[in-house]
């Protein structure tokens, strides 16, 4: 078996950044020249409010988990400074949050400016955190200091909180898959319960998260 067909926990962690990353890189694009998003602002809406969901999601698996796990094997890590940036993301994430309780009130010129500026802020935390995370944790990382059973392991557990945290399934699962290119969302759905990708997503799902269809990849 090539060491790219092994289980890689790293790996997972990086494919969720992916999908995260698109579309902090998407809402930052358009929140600059908001008329597309004026004109889909229930989509919009729904698109940032999954991204909010997705990001508790997988800091607290990653808090709760991740660090831990591999501070036992790499006490030296930066794992203070990965939890600092977390929490040093919760104020942007809060004033996000806030936005979007207050929309469709908050669809103003003025707001919309200060939409982008939360999202830049966001945006900005955010690459500064994942490439000292990847450079620590990450898939290069996984593959030479955590066994292969180490890595099923902690994936395992990742994928269970994640599915667990990341409610309502139905907005949020669709969100990750979607914000992912074709090739990283097929490994990413290994990960999930057949039913999700073959029977909820396109059936009873949909009409949750159809409105974020402007703004997600072509379903393929
Ligand atoms: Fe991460
Ligand atoms: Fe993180």
């Amino acid at each position: 078996m090539s060491t790219e067909a092994l289980p890689n926990a790293g790996e997972d962690i990086q494919r969720i950044h992916k999908s995260i990353t698109r579309a902090l890189n998407l809402a930052h694009q358009h929140t600059e020249a908001p008329g597309v998003i004026q004109a889909q602002q229930d989509g919009f809406s729904a698109y940032l409010r999954a991204l909010t969901i997705l990001l508790h999601a997988h800091h607290s698996g990653e808090d709760a988990l991740a660090f831990p796990f591999w501070r036992e094997r790499f006490p030296k890590g930066p794992f203070d400074t990965l939890i600092a940036q977390h929490q040093g993301m919760l104020a942007s994430l809060a004033r996000l949050e806030r936005w979007l309780e207050e929309s469709p009130a908050a669809w103003k010129n003025d707001r919309l400016s200060e939409l982008h500026t939360l999202v830049s802020q966001l945006q900005a935390l955010w690459l500064e955190h994942i490439a000292l995370e990847e450079a620590t944790i990450g898939e290069t990382a996984s593959r030479r200091y955590l066994t292969p059973e180490e890595n099923q392991h902690l994936a395992q557990q990742l994928a269970e909180h994640g599915q667990t945290h990341s409610v309502p399934n139905a907005l949020v699962m669709p969100f990750i898959i979607y914000n992912l290119e074709e090739e990283e969302r097929v490994k990413f759905a290994r990960l999930l319960p057949q039913v999700v990708l073959e029977q909820l997503i396109p059936g009873p799902w949909k009409a949750i998260w159809a409105p974020m269809s402007p703004f997600l990849l072509p379903a393929g």
